[in-house]
């Protein structure tokens, strides 16, 4: 079948790779993509987020399914356009995208399903956010309602922190909630309907420095598995968040449809939903695809198309993905630094190098052209292999207006190392 993926970051290199590697994928059709992408598919420039414009695409081409990789399209309606269209979509429709567009949605479909997360108060203006805010100890979290690419969240440790935070944001929709002690970690289930499976859990990075600090990013790298999330753990966090979650929706009348990202926090009294993404990870996808068995493309489009479709097999190796930024980042990235060295990474045994923010110069050359520009993963035999490896491929680029977290994984390693 002929199969077209919208976006145009890592985590779209990932999919496209994947896919183009998969029996049941004749043709691959990326829009817009980048130039990673372009090793495994056609590129073609049109706005990802634009329904009439991708349902046009796939008719022409006679796509048999499109594959929606960031959040942007998902929200706008672009799976929508394509299954009235009468296209196979791997992503949800915009209603039940609201699982990520709106935060205060979630949190209320949480209440009522009784899903474990952070208790929470919906405030509309700067008064009613203050009040709210009397009934949380501290640290108490606040966020935007709406998608904030990870900068709309504000964890205060003080009162006055707090009422900043609060009369910053001014008369806009917040999410006041309790503080979730833990340790965080992703899962990603597919689900179609009230079906839902495991496909695989991930860490992410999100702190722009190696320790965990300073500002937050889109993610500075990723492994999976995480063992955090034992068997058991796992087990709980289907039954008691993701199935639940999906069942709501179902029975609401806008049932979910593509692959579902729970950012959950181990806390004593077990997984608690954070978020919810509708879409896979960005590094995170780096991480899992290289780690995913079998057809993958026939995979996305049985979950598309309610077919009957189970967890798929997972290699038994681990997978650690290393993203390099552009300095600058998570601020203003400099833009249009020469990168090299590419083909002499992808040589090292078990390496990838993704393209998250590339482009293509005339002359050849490739150039950055984004925050976070490569994201370079090695799969090995344990976490310590994949991340020497990923490692030695980041010392194979030759990218001097780059730079990377050195400590990806260290919450699993040090406890890998001690044990
Ligand atoms: P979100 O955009 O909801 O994922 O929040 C971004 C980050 O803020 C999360 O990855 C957590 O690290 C942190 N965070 C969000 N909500 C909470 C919470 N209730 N308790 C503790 N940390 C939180
Ligand atoms: N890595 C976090 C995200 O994709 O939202």
């Amino acid at each position: 079948m002929n199969i077209l993926l919208l976006g145009s970051g890592g985590r779209e290199d990932a999919l496209a790779w994947r896919l183009r590697q998969s029996p049941s994928c004749a043709t691959l059709i990326a829009a817009p993509g980048n130039p990673g992408i372009a090793r495994w598919a056609e590129c073609i420039a049109i706005n990802p987020s634009d329904g009439a414009a991708v349902v046009a695409l796939a008719q022409e081409r006679d796509v048999k399914l499109v594959v929606i990789g960031p959040e942007a399209p998902l929200v706008a309606g672009v799976a929508d356009a394509c299954r009235n269209a009468g296209i196979a979509v791997f992503g949800p429709s915009a209603a039940a995208a609201r699982l990520e567009g709106s935060k205060g949605f979630t949190k209320e479909l949480c209440e009522r399903a009784r899903i474990p997360t952070a208790a929470f108060v919906r405030a509309r203006t700067v008064d009613d956010a203050l009040a709210a805010l009397d009934r949380f100890g501290l640290p108490v979290v606040i966020k935007d309602d709406g998608l904030a690419a990870g900068k709309g969240v504000t964890i205060a440790a003080t009162r006055a922190e707090a009422e900043a935070a609060v009369r910053a944001a001014g008369d806009t929709e917040l999410v006041i909630e309790q503080f979730l002690d833990g340790e965080e970690v992703s899962l990603f289930a597919l689900v179609d309907g009230s079906h839902a499976v495991v496909l695989a859990s991930a860490q992410d990075h999100k702190r722009v420095g190696d320790g965990d600090t300073g500002p937050n990013t889109g993610g500075m790298g990723a492994y999976s598995p995480a063992p955090v999330l034992t068997p058991e753990l796992e087990q709980r966090a289907m039954n008691e968040i993701v199935l639940p979650t999906a069942r709501a929706l179902a029975a609401a009348g806008t049932p979910f449809n593509g692959v579902l990202y729970a950012g959950l926090m181990l806390t004593a009294d077990g997984p608690q939903l954070i978020e919810y993404n509708v879409r896979f990870g960005d590094p995170e996808c780096e991480a899992i695809v290289p780690r995913i068995a079998g057809d993958f493309a026939a995979l996305l489009y049985a979950v598309a198309t309610g077919g009957e479709f189970s967890a798929p097999e997972l290699s038994p190796q681990a997978a650690m993905t290393v993203v390099v930024a552009a300095s600058g980042y998570p601020g203003d990235p400099a833009r249009g630094g020469p990168i090299d060295g590419i083909a002499t990474a992808e040589r090292i045994d078990g390496v990838r190098v993704f393209h998250a923010g590339t482009a293509a110069h005339s002359s050849g050359a490739l150039l950055a052209a984004g925050g976070r520009v490569l994201a370079v993963t090695a799969l090995g035999d344990t976490l310590a292999d994949a991340r020497d490896r990923a490692y030695q491929a980041v010392d194979a680029i030759d990218f001097p207006d780059g730079f990377c977290r050195r400590d990806i994984g260290w919450r699993q390693l040090e406890r890998d190392h001690a044990a």
